[in-house]
């Protein structure tokens, strides 16, 4: 098996920045903080950190040893490393499926972001009250035209970076637009730290209240880890895939959870100290950065260059995100079914366009694509793969891969243990919850 003449990052600095990319998007910077507004800011956040770091950091390690090891697309992936297991194969199956689905769904709220971007540019929102933003969302999320054509711009930015592989398309504008993302959202946390009344939505953010701590937030906690991670159905296995030997995989995977965590915070802080400025409600929903931000800029001094920076900002995250989703598609067409990359992009590209068509027309489309892929494929996704690494690569498999840049890595029998007993119990809890089964 030569891996010589695979693409690939060329350095820990593109690993970091194509594996970030992929984790921060949508989820962190329009999904947390409504999420967190709604179930309780600090309170949410705390439980939502212990998630990332005794489930989604090890599920994410999983992943990345599981593409470096097998060098392969996330069906080829599991095919090579356990031939005689075919339940695994699964993984691999749900995990294109599941791409095709978050893909479809994704586009669709991206479309928007590219909307709003583009209303940001002309000031076109200026003006509009609360109440009229609302409507103005609510008519535009349920047309049709406007949405659909955003939508196939999106779909064709995703595709122009994809088709030019890992290490010339991924790599190379992720390397980009991810410090240009960092740069601004610091300038817009800064701004809102500044405003007069901030120190309310601080204290929303970070001071927990444990009586807000029910079943039903934990749920929502690790939902949201594991779709902000981007884990659980090989988007990080097939850029494992890309990882050279000689990089360290646990630093990789610190370092991506770190980052993506960090951007879900900062995306609380330039969020909510602007909302209670404004005497805003927090917990207005999947409406919170298109209704209610408009709003806020509307009454900030310099709100036309913020919301600018802010619309470009989503646009850049759900950019890098949805690239990771088409690769895992486009490895598959090309290792699997021996399609050139060009015609791999533009058929995975063009039928999830489709199916997007289908997201925009119906709601109920949108609503199961976004409910199945993010309760059943993932929670299903992860148990498998932490069950894979856990028990049929072992202890000392993983060692090997682990310590193939030729460093000592401390904590593998620890993480072995919480792959093979405790995080395919605590996700299988969560799933079953989640299915109403428990
Ligand atoms: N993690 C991305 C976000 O936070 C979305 C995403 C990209 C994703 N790839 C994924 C989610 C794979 C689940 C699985 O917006």
């Amino acid at each position: 098996m030569s891996s010589t003449s695979r693409d690939g990052f060329t350095n820990k600095f593109g690993v970091i920045a194509a594996a970030a990319g992929s984790a921060v998007g949508l989820g962190n910077i329009w999904r947390f903080p409504y999420v967190a507004g709604e179930n309780g800011g600090g309170a949410f956040l705390l439980v939502y950190l212990l998630f990332i770091l005794i489930i989604g950091l090890p599920v994410m390690l999983s992943e990345l040893l599981i593409g470096r090891k097998a060098q392969k697309n996330v069906f080829g992936a599991f095919r090579t490393l356990a031939p005689d297991k075919p339940i695994f194969i699964s993984v691999g199956i749900m995990g294109v499926g599941a791409a095709f689905m978050i893909l479809a769904f994704y586009a669709v709220v991206a479309g928007w972001t590219l909307e709003y971007a583009y209303l940001a540019v002309g000031n076109q929102l200026k003006g509009m009250d609360a109440a009229e933003l609302s409507t103005f969302f609510n008519d535009f999320s349920s047309s049709t035209t406007g949405p659909l054509i955003w939508m196939a711009v999106f779909m064709v930015l995703t595709a122009g970076i994809v088709i030019g592989g890992v290490k010339n398309g991924i790599e190379k504008y992720t390397k980009v637009l991810m410090p240009l993302l960092l740069v601004i959202i610091i300038i817009l946390c800064i701004n809102a730290l500044s405003l007069d009344g901030a120190e309310a939505g601080v204290a929303f953010l970070f001071k927990p209240d444990f009586s807000k701590v029910t079943g039903g937030v934990i749920l929502e906690a690790l939902g949201q880890a594991f779709f902000s991670l981007s884990i659980g159905m090989g988007v990080i296995a097939t850029y494992g895939s890309y990882i050279q030997k000689k990089e360290n995989l646990m630093f990789t995977a610190l370092s991506v959870s770190f980052a993506d965590t960090l951007i879900a915070v900062l995306a609380g802080v330039a969020i909510f100290p602007a909302v209670f400025a404004f005497g805003i409600d927090p917990s207005s929903g999947p409406g919170l950065v298109f209704e209610t931000l408009p709003n806020v800029f509307n009454q900030m001094r310099g709100g036309y260059v913020f919301s600018i920076a802010f619309f470009l900002l989503l646009v850049i995250a759900a950019l890098t995100s949805s690239v990771s989703l088409l690769e895992v598609v486009v490895a598959y067409f090309t290792e699997e079914l021996k399609m050139k990359r060009k015609s791999a992009t533009w058929l995975a590209g063009g039928s999830i366009a489709v199916l997007a068509v289908f997201c925009v027309i119906s709601d109920g489309v949108f609503e199961f694509f976004d409910w199945t892929s993010s309760n059943i494929l993932l929670p299903l996704g992860g148990i498998l793969i932490a069950i894979f690494v856990g028990w049929v690569l072992g202890k000392q498999k993983m060692r090997e891969e682990l310590e193939a840049h030729g460093g000592k890595v401390i904590l593998v029998g620890f993480l072995n243990i919480i792959l093979k007993v405790f995080a395919p119990l605590a996700i299988g809890f969560v799933f079953l919850r989640g299915l109403g089964l428990l």
